[in-house]
């Protein structure tokens, strides 16, 4: 009663006790904003990292191995945030001003010989790519740079300032694109390179760690709704057994593990018949020399895992 009586005397000065802890709770509402959909299912620490990268206005920047989740957890923070997803899928020609825009001086060209448009506007013949896009934008949208490390080392340094400043000139018309609204960005890496310290320092980062067991059963949940609980105890058990093999250097990863389900399904294949052999390994190890190893255990012990 004092404290409240102490604090509210001096409400000119500082906020009362009951405003700053509603303020607080709106903060705390507002911060988490992404927890995941019906369709993607995603750790706490997941939600933590989107929910920061959100808050503080950075890129996500996004490592796992293959296959767990990294480009369709875009799709989902669209889904969840109702937000437009814009995607950039970089391959290894990508050039980081491709994202921004392109000016398209062979349509122009095209139109002086040919056609009865009026070319004098250049604006016409500027076209925006998905980055550009994402900061014309009325509405924040999220922006998905798929696989960054397949470019060239050059490219996250160049999009260093257009990350900080959300902003670029288009040359050839000396207009300056700024974002209406900061995109939502999440960038994913397969670490085939590594990238620059200074686009390190810019955003917030999150490894996927692969799945255990039980996030993996919610995981799979998802794509079979209605699998028979023996099945899936089985193949978790098979699955991670594989994953586990020394020998095996391509391990198979959650899709890939979504399909085997699928197609033990499809093939009517139970879980006493998946106790005696594994069907269909090609869906799940992709290397003849894990093919092999994996069937010679099988030979010389007569059994797949140690179940
Ligand atoms: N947490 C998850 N919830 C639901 N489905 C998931 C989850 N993680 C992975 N999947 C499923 O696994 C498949 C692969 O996901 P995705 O393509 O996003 O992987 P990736 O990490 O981008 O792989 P790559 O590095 O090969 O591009 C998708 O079909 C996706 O639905
Ligand atoms: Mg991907």
């Amino acid at each position: 009663m004092r404290l409240l009586g102490f604090v509210m005397g001096t409400s000119r000065l500082r906020p009362s006790l009951p405003h700053a802890s509603m303020n607080r709770s709106i903060d705390a509402m507002s911060f988490h904003q992404f927890t995941g959909t019906d369709d993607y299912i995603a750790s706490q620490e997941l939600r933590d990292a989107v929910n920061v990268a959100i808050a503080l206005e950075k890129p996500l920047l996004i490592r796992g191995e293959p296959g767990t989740g990294k480009t369709v957890l875009a799709e989902a923070i669209s889904a969840d945030l109702g937000m437009e997803l814009l995607t950039w899928h970089i391959k290894s020609t990508s050039k980081a001003s491709d994202g921004l825009y392109v000016y398209d001086t062979v349509q122009r060209l095209n139109d002086a010989r040919f056609g009865d448009r009026d070319i004098t506007d250049i604006r016409t013949y500027i076209k925006y790519g998905a980055l550009g896009r994402s900061f014309r934008s009325d509405q924040r949208v999220v922006l998905l740079i798929d696989e960054i490390d397949k470019a060239d080392m050059e490219f996250p340094n160049d999009l260093l300032h257009e990350l900080d400043r959300m902003s670029f000139v288009v040359d050839e018309t000396g207009e300056t694109v700024e974002a209406r609204r900061r995109p939502v960005v999440i960038i994913t890496s397969n670490n085939e390179k590594e990238l620059p310290d200074a686009f390190l320092r810019r955003c917030v980062f999150h490894y996927i760690a692969f799945p255990d067991h039980d996030l993996m059963a919610d995981i799979v949940r998802v794509h079979h709704p209605d699998v028979e609980e023996e099945l899936m105890r089985q193949v978790l058990i098979q699955f991670y057994w594989l994953r586990d093999q020394p020998e095996v250097r391509k391990r198979p990863s959650t899709s890939e593990l979504i399909d085997w389900i699928a197609a033990l399904r499809r093939a009517g294949v139970t879980s006493a018949k998946l106790e005696e052999k594994l069907p269909f390994l090609g869906v799940l190890l992709k290397r003849e020399q894990d093919l092999e190893s994996v069937l010679g255990r099988r030979a010389r012990t007569g059994r797949y895992s140690s179940n």
